[in-house]
């Protein structure tokens, strides 16, 4: 274990078979669908690279990155620094998130991505911590519930760093000070 994680909250094992288990749902419910895998970066590239191993329906992987300001009355306000490169009228899109916390990037995501005309919307996240959440948003497909604590590893960082991690954890709050 890396010296700054307190606790292994989810290790790599147990991840991994969580990837494989969701994808066999996906994979019922897209049954020769034409799909858009939408990554949101940078958090969900390795559960991206999980998931995708076992998915078996015709798909295109798509990225966007996104970052959220939160303004005085706490509303979530997201900007686009890089925006998918597919068309999104008429597709099928599943965002592939690595947590949910708020909700408040999810929510601005889906309205944009049916204004622009998508067939549907729906959400595939390893992490949901619903006891932090201001705004109500269905993720169809939830790997692990995480308490509200703020964790690591998987993709996820603390100042960019920690994302190499293979398994979740906590930080020791040494390293916050
Ligand atoms: P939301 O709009 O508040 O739901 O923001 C979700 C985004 O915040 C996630 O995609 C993560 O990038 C980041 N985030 C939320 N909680 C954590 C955490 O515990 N560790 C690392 N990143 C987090
Ligand atoms: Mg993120």
């Amino acid at each position: 274990m890396h010296s700054d994680i307190k606790e292994i909250l989810i290790s790599q094992a147990e991840l991994e078979k969580k990837a494989k288990n969701l994808a066999s749902q996906i994979n019922v419910h897209y049954k020769n669908k034409e799909v858009i895998l939408l990554g949101l970066l940078k958090g969900s590239i390795i559960f991206m690279g999980d998931l995708i191993k076992y998915l078996d329906f015709p798909l295109e992987i798509d990225f966007m990155d996104v970052s959220s300001y939160y303004g005085a009355e706490s509303i979530g306000d997201v900007k686009i620094l890089k925006d998918m490169a597919a068309e999104v009228k008429n597709k099928h899109i599943l965002i592939v998130e690595d947590i949910i916390d708020t909700g408040q990037t999810l929510f601005k995501i889906v309205n944009l991505l049916k204004e622009r005309g998508a067939e549907t919307v729906e959400i595939v996240t390893m992490l949901d911590k619903p006891e932090a959440r201001k705004v109500k948003i269905y993720s169809k497909y939830v790997g692990f519930e995480v308490p509200k604590l703020f964790v690591v590893g998987y993709g996820l960082d603390y100042n960019e760093k920690y994302r190499n991690l293979p398994y979740i954890g906590v930080l020791k709050e040494s390293i916050y000070n």
